[in-house]
């Protein structure tokens, strides 16, 4: 544990939170996940008649203890602490981790939106050249300062709904410049933002207009992805995973396979979109990769839950997509009951314009009956899983960052169960032990 004496011999920590009816530990034991039944296990420490519950942070932002008040402020009499929040009988939640988003991109699609309302589907907007191809084109003519501009509020709106970290995926380049142009953004919000950004490369996203897909694949594969290694040796870039769009009139499962082998051997996790729209076998193959993360699923097979749940892949489920372009629900209960690691997304982009984990909690609970146990377990532990931070993030533990949404009712589920209402039941959220949103009433 770190901490600090200062000057006068007084020990020092960075923060206490205290108060709080209930605790929800989320814990996982380290790095392991909650599958099946254990998904709905929350570990929540309750507070009693008499006192609540407290949290002690160490000056490096790690989790230092958890218990009751009495207890915690017995270990640590006589610290100078930096801050005390006290929750006045509110609950704790930890730092909710959306492991899916697309936030870099200039131009929205507003205009789209009342013609899938209507009925089109998103491969019509897509063949028709809207969709990804029309953002490609706007993304493109932004410079990386508009881009930036753009970028920082909705992660700032991203923080104000509970969110501490999140994965940020290129893709609406689709050329080796303007790929790199959007990562360099990501690389630039990092000190500018309190969320820890994990980044995806995703040249993979689209078929860029006048290549065919195979074309396309050699881009990805020959030109893009060497320029994103020199990056990661050359200046810094933090690219940690490599997605595809693994989809019929995208790229197909083989040329999505020789993308995500190419990736593989550049040391890149596997991170990438599969039987969103149409039952491929993207998520057998993934699963034959051994690959770290699938997303959306909604068309996934028998065969695909089962591969994936023996290697342990992470089902990253999105439900706002599936909402909004009216898809047939993601078989998450059937997931869960084989023993996948499901997690949550808000899948963030300009199709899907969610920032807000709540919300995707609560469509998962009522479109994919999950249970709100299972939801923040898929939108803290799991997600973290997914983005290879569970070690350090994603649930309540002593030795873990201190990543913490404090929520203004006596049981945690109102964060869920109010929905729309973040702004009004999130009161603080911490990352690693500093208060990065206040409510300001
Ligand atoms: O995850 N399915 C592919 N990619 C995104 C949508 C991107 C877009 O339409 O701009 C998704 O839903
Ligand atoms: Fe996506």
């Amino acid at each position: 544990m770190s901490e600090r004496e200062s000057s006068g011999g007084v020990r020092e920590m960075l923060l206490l939170v205290r108060g709080a009816s209930q605790v929800v530990r989320v814990a996982g034991g380290g790095e392991r996940v909650k599958l099946r039944e254990a998904m709905r296990d929350l570990a929540v420490v309750s507070g009693t008649e008499d006192e609540g519950v407290s949290i002690a942070v160490d000056m490096a932002g790690r989790i230092a203890s958890v218990g009751l008040d009495s207890e915690v402020c017995g270990a640590y009499g006589g610290v100078r602490w930096g801050r005390v929040v006290d929750v006045g009988g509110g609950c704790v939640v930890p730092g909710l981790v959306d492991a899916h988003t697309h936030p870099v991109w200039a131009g929205d699609r507003v205009h789209e939106f009342a013609l899938k309302v209507s009925g089109a589907t998103y491969m019509e907007v897509h063949t028709a050249g809207g969709g990804i191809h029309y953002t490609v084109q706007q993304t493109r003519a932004a410079s990386e300062d508009l881009l930036l501009s753009l970028l920082l509020p909705r992660l700032q709106r991203m923080v104000r709904a509970g969110t501490t970290l999140v994965e940020c995926k290129s893709g609406y380049g689709l050329d080796v410049e303007s790929e790199l142009k959007m990562l360099r953004v990501l690389e630039r919000a990092r000190p500018l933002t309190p969320l820890t950004i994990s980044s995806t490369f995703c040249g993979a996203h689209s078929v860029p207009r006048g290549l065919t897909a195979e074309e396309a694949t050699r881009l990805v594969v020959e030109e893009q992805l060497p320029k994103v290694v020199e990056g990661r040796q050359a200046w810094e870039l933090h690219v940690e995973s490599i997605d595809v769009f693994c989809e019929a009139g995208v790229f197909d499962v083989s040329q999505s396979r020789r993308i995500l082998e190419a990736g593989r051997k550049c040391g890149l996790r596997l991170n990438f979109h599969a039987d969103e729209l149409h039952a491929l076998g993207g998520a057998e193959m993934g699963a034959a990769l051994g690959a770290e993360a699938i997303s959306h699923l909604e068309e996934i097979s028998e065969k695909g839950i089962a591969g994936m749940a023996q290697v342990g892949s992470v089902g990253v489920i999105l439900p706002t997509t599936a909402h909004l372009l009216r898809l047939p629900p993601p078989p998450a209960r059937k997931m869960i009951e084989a023993g996948v690691p499901v997690a949550l997304g808000s899948d963030f982009n300009p199709n899907a314009h969610c920032l807000s984990m709540p919300l995707v909690m609560y469509l998962a609970c009522v479109m994919l009956e999950m249970s709100p146990n299972e939801a923040l377990t898929a939108a803290t532990l799991h997600a973290a899983h997914a983005l290879n931070r569970a070690r350090t993030h994603g649930s309540i533990e002593e030795g873990k960052m201190a990543d913490l949404v404090v929520i203004d009712a006596p049981r945690w589920e109102h964060l869920i169960y109010q929905v729309g209402g973040t702004d009004h039941v999130i009161t603080h959220v911490i990352k690693e032990g500093k208060v990065v949103h206040q409510r300001p009433y």
